[in-house]
C-alpha cells in the first residue's frame, strides 16, 4: 500500500489529534504517503483533501477536537454522495482509509468498502465507548475525569444547601460515561439505559438516605436512560414524594466532548492510530482496530456496528452498596 488517506468523523473526542499523529507519523516511518481529509465524509465528498506531513501534525498531542474537523454527512449516504467521494479518492490515488469515528463512520466505511473496494480499518473515537471491539474509546477516559470534575464541584454546593442534584452526562445509549464517573464522583445513583432503575428505586434510596440524615445526593443520568432525561426523572421525583425535597439539575452537555487529552487516551490514541495504519498494511480491511485486555485486536466492522457493549453489572451492584 503506497498512499492512504486519515479522516475523523461522527462526534469529536479528545486524543483525535494524539490518533492522526501517530496515523501520519507511522505511516511516514513506513514510507507510505499519507492525505488527510477535512471535515469527514463531507470533505471526502468536496475532495478537501491535502498531503500531511511529519510537520502537519507537530505539537497537537495535546490538544483536544480535531485538526481535520469532522462531521455526521448525510450525502454520503446517499449513492450520489458516495460516488463523488469515490472520484475524489481516485484522483488523488488513495488506496486506504484510517477512519476515526464510531459505528456511524464504521457503517459508511463498510457501504463504501461494498461498492467501491477501497479499505478501511477504523480507529474507535467516541467518548460514549459504545464500541464492541475494545476496552476503551479514544476520548472516553478525558470525558470521564471532564464529568467528575464537574460532579465535584456541584457536591460542593450540594452540601451546602442540603441539596438532591440530577446531573445528565453524555453516552448516547450507553451508560459508560455515567457510571464511571459516578462510581468515582461517590455518587448515590447511577441510572443507565442498559438496566433499569425504576423511580420507585430512586425513591426508596433517596428516602433512605434522609432517615440517616444524608442531606445532600447525586443521582448522575445517563443522557439515554428509559425513565427520561435528568431533568424529566428529577419532575418523576416531585410529583411523587410528598416531603419537601429541594432538587437541582445540571446537564453537562457538550463541555463533555472537549478538553486536553488524559494521557490514558493519548497513549490510547497513539496505539491505535499505529495499528490502523499497520492492519492496512497486512491487508486488514473492513475492521476496527481496538485494545482488549492490553492487546491490538482487529474486530470486523459488522461485529462493532452489530453487537452490543455491556456495562459491567458489578459496578452498579457497588454503587448500591457503596452508597448505604
Ligand atoms: O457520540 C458522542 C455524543 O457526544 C453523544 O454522547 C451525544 O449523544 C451526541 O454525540 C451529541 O451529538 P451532537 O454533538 O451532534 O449534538
Amino acid at each position: 500500500i503506497k498512499k492512504i488517506a486519515v479522516f475523523t468523523s461522527g462526534g469529536d473526542a479528545p486524543g483525535m489529534n494524539a490518533c492522526i499523529r501517530a496515523v501520519v507519523r507511522t505511516s511516514m516511518y513506513y514510507g507510505i504517503e499519507v492525505y488527510g481529509i477535512r471535515r469527514g465524509y463531507n470533505g471526502m465528498i468536496a475532495g478537501d483533501i491535502y498531503q500531511m506531513t511529519s510537520h502537519s501534525v507537530s505539537n497537537i498531542i495535546q490538544r483536544g477536537g480535531t485538526i481535520l474537523k469532522s462531521a455526521r454527512s448525510k450525502e454520503f449516504m446517499t449513492k450520489e454522495g458516495r460516488q463523488k467521494a469515490f472520484e475524489q479518492l481516485q484522483k488523488f490515488g488513495i488506496e486506504g482509509l484510517v477512519a476515526i469515528g464510531g459505528n456511524g463512520t464504521f457503517t459508511g466505511a463498510t457501504i463504501f468498502y461494498d461498492e467501491y473496494g477501497i479499505p478501511t480499518v477504523g480507529a474507535p473515537g467516541t467518548i460514549d465507548n459504545d464500541l464492541f471491539g475494545t476496552d476503551y474509546t479514544i476520548g472516553y477516559d478525558t470525558a470521564v475525569n471532564t464529568a467528575l470534575e464537574a460532579i465535584d464541584k456541584i457536591r460542593d454546593t450540594a452540601d451546602s444547601h442540603d441539596r438532591v442534584f440530577f446531573i445528565e452526562v453524555m453516552g448516547r445509549d450507553s451508560g459508560y460515561i455515567a457510571i464511571q464517573s459516578g462510581i468515582a464522583g461517590g455518587a448515590e445513583i447511577v441510572m443507565v439505559p442498559e438496566v433499569l432503575t425504576p423511580i420507585t428505586e430512586v425513591i426508596e434510596t433517596l428516602k433512605q438516605g434522609w432517615n440517616r440524615s444524608k442531606s445532600s445526593s447525586i443521582i448522575v443520568v445517563a443522557e439515554g436512560d428509559e425513565e427520561g432525561n435528568a431533568a424529566e426523572v428529577a419532575e418523576k421525583i416531585k410529583s411523587r414524594v410528598d416531603i419537601d425535597i429541594d432538587i437541582r439539575v445540571t446537564t453537562l452537555g457538550h463541555i463533555q466532548r472537549g478538553g486536553i487529552p488524559t494521557a490514558y487516551d493519548r497513549i490510547l490514541a497513539s496505539r491505535l492510530g499505529l495499528g490502523a495504519v499497520e492492519g492496512l498494511m497486512n491487508g486488514h480491511k473492513n475492521v476496527m482496530v481496538g485494545i482488549i485486555n492490553n492487546e491490538i485486536i482487529y474486530t470486523p466492522f459488522r461485529d462493532t456496528i452489530r453487537l452490543p457493549k455491556p456495562i459491567n453489572e458489578d459496578m452498579l451492584r457497588m454503587v448500591k452498596i457503596l452508597s448505604t
